[in-house]
């Protein structure tokens, strides 16, 4: 007798719901950084687009963020936090290696015994988080998942550093993906290029900072606690030619054409970057597009679905409008789908 396994079985569709954010209370403005380095606030917003970004205080730990950002997400979605099945919080600034911010999130937040865990992808967190979501509503593992794009990146800024002290910002941005009547996320184009993973990186490892006798102190440059580094460049140029052709391919595998989309979302890495990726993706000037980093600088996981409320917030554009977004960063990793808007 020849036995099978019942396979789960999900919704035929998956969409967004409901988004939310948390930015934290405390403005740093381009004049408090030019404490720290030797800039201007012309350099940073010409070179960056950056006018300021916020800074979490001692109350605005990564799971606090979490918890605001994602209770806005599930009141606007209209469930309860009993139905979400499932939690996935991308971050690359939880400072705690276990256990994952997620459960402690999950358990704040009301949802039972959901599974949740953390991933670690960089600028391209929320993409990530978002593929496996839609992964798990429409393969029957979760009937709704809630993913959180979360940072602190103040913790890991060393604020001596000209190439990074002004990028930084940090808070939280949360989504609701649950089933839908029709297809409400494209295929995620996502990807990685280890080749790359020295581009962005931790300066050291906690292991070799802890190593050193006045590491936590900060004496002298061998001892600085473990801190953010970039080569710009590089990831400027990586970011304008191949992430431009990412997003043309999220595009073409959800069957959409530019000039289609009510919103383009990109990660918010560089103003400049943005308006390369406009021109390569001919996105016609009546799109609207988010320019959240102004405000906000970059803020790794959190900047997508923060940037895709506030324009929803402040009908730049408006749910059920379709938006590409796409997130790129430190691994290097990337990831971009058509969504429509909740
Ligand atoms: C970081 C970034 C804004 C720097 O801009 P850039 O134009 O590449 O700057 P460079 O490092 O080439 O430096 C250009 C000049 O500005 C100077 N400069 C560098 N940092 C400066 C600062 N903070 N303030 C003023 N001048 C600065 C340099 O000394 C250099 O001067 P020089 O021409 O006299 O030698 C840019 O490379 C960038 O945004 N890269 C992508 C970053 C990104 O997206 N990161 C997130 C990925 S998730």
């Amino acid at each position: 007798m020849s036995v099978t396994i019942r396979p789960a079985t999900g919704a035929q569709f998956s969409r967004i719901h409901g988004v939310g954010g948390y930015r934290p209370t405390r403005v740093i403005p381009n004049s408090e950084v030019l404490n720290w380095i030797d800039s201007s606030d012309e350099w940073i917003r010409t070179r960056s687009g950056i006018a300021e970004r916020r800074w979490a205080g001692p109350e605005e730990s990564v799971a606090e963020m979490s918890v605001q950002a994602a209770g806005k997400a599930i009141a606007m979605s209209g469930i309860s936090p009993e139905q979400i099945g499932g939690v996935i919080v991308a971050t690359v600034s939880h400072l705690k290696q276990t256990p994952a911010i997620a459960t402690e999130i999950a358990q704040r937040l009301g949802c039972g015994t959901a599974p949740a865990f953390d991933i670690s992808a960089a600028c391209a967190g929320f993409g990530y988080g978002l593929s496996l979501a839609d992964g798990m509503v429409r393969g029957g593992s979760a009937e709704y998942v809630l993913v959180i794009g979360v940072e602190r990146l103040s913790d890991l800024t060393d604020k001596s550093d000209r190439s990074t002290a002004f990028i930084f910002g940090d808070g939280a941005g949360a989504a609701i993906v649950g089933p839908s009547d029709t297809p409400g996320i494209g295929k995620v184009i996502w990807g990685s290029d280890g080749s790359q993973a020295d581009v962005i990186s931790q300066t050291q490892a906690w292991d070799t900072a802890f190593a050193k006798p006045d590491a936590v102190n900060g004496a002298g440059d061998e001892a600085k606690w473990p801190a953010l580094r970039m080569e710009g460049q590089t990831v400027f140029r990586w970011a304008v030619y191949d992430m431009a052709k990412v997003a043309q391919q999220a595009l073409d595998a959800a069957g959409i054409t530019a000039d289609q989309l009510g919103a383009f979302i990109p990660h918010q890495a560089n103003m400049r970057i943005i308006d390369s990726m406009i021109k390569a993706l001919k996105l016609p000037a009546e799109v609207p597009v988010a320019r959240d980093i102004v405000e906000t600088g970059n803020t790794s996981a959190a900047s997508i679905p923060l940037a895709m409320e506030r324009m929803l917030e402040r009908g730049q554009a408006r749910s059920g409008d379709l938006a590409l977004i796409i997130g790129f960063g430190a691994g290097l990793v990337y990831a971009a789908a058509v969504v429509t808007l909740p």
